[in-house]
């Protein structure tokens, strides 16, 4: 696959991801409160809101970390509720993280390689033929990923020497390496230079045109929301408001549930 360089999809309407009414209790507390959500396929759809509204959570709920109380996710047209994360991840499902850990006494490559759902797996064959052409063609993806992220001359270095912004990269290699469809990133520009960040976002916009989707949490709207299809707003467990980018910061529910986190 080339990365970045196919056609854009024909935007057919269609969902990646859908929840339905989910629901998630902590105790007493109500996390998710019946919420419903539409990532349409190759979109970048944001949820943003207040420390506590219950984004995290959601994220949570969708990769199966933590179960729904209620409510149900739909993956591709097909129900994941409450399958085991290992599930929904070989579906395409794929998930970063706030805080990425890689495996830092290894290389970048390497890190790359060992996402790979397959590496590895076959210590029996070790030396075939077979396996030396899978080898092969797993390097050269890796290094296809590389190229597109840019971060191709740091093949070699060990993750732990690399920046905070090339982390975010290398965590987005490993998903591509995965042959991720809906990539979901909690905050992935968060600690992230400016300039390095809209890099990073130029590229997962870049990969919506090979109908890869992308479900965000970020609290950086200054730069994220120039990127990004639809936003979600979530406070106290729901969904209080959606719309386009340009639209989302002049309703009036908006600004109420950020002013009211400042009290
Ligand atoms: N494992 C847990 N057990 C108990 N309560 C939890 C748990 N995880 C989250 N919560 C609570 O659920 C609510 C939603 O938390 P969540 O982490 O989803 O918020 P968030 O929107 O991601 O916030 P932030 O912007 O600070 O990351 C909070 O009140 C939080 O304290
Ligand atoms: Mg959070």
């Amino acid at each position: 696959m080339e990365y970045g360089n196919s056609q854009p999809t024909p935007s057919s309407g269609a969902s990646a991801l859908v929840t339905q009414r989910l629901t998630k209790n902590f105790g007493g507390l109500r996390a998710l409160d019946g919420v419903s959500i539409d990532v349409a396929k190759g979109s970048i759809t944001l949820v943003i809101g207040p420390n506590g509204s219950g984004k995290t959570t959601l994220i949570n709920v969708v990769t199966g970390f933590l179960s729904a109380d209620d409510g149900k996710v739909v993956f591709e047209g097909r129900d994941i509720t409450n399958k085991p994360p290992h599930e929904i991840f070989q579906m395409g499902v794929v998930r970063t993280f706030q805080n990425p850990h890689p495996l830092k006494k290894l290389a970048v490559l390497e890190n790359l390689l060992i996402a790979e759902p397959g590496y590895g797996e076959s210590v029996l064959q070790s030396f075939t033929r077979r396996w030396i052409d899978k080898e092969e063609r797993l390097v050269k993806k890796a290094f296809d990923i590389l190229n597109f992220l840019g971060i191709e001359h740091l093949w070699d270095e060990q993750a732990m020497n690399l920046s905070g912004g090339q982390l975010r990269l290398l965590e987005i290699g490993r998903a591509l390496m995965c042959d991720a469809k809906l990539i979901i990133m909690d905050e992935p520009i968060a600690g992230v230079a400016p300039a390095l960040s809209h890099s990073i976002l130029k590229k997962l916009k870049e990969l919506t045109k090979s109908g890869i989707s992308f479900l965000i949490v970020e609290h950086r709207l200054d730069i994220i929301l120039d990127y990004v299809d639809w936003v979600y707003v979530m406070a106290n467990g729901r969904i209080v408001a959606e719309g386009k980018s340009d639209e989302i910061l002049k309703n009036p529910k908006v600004i109420e549930v950020y002013l009211g986190a400042q009290g």
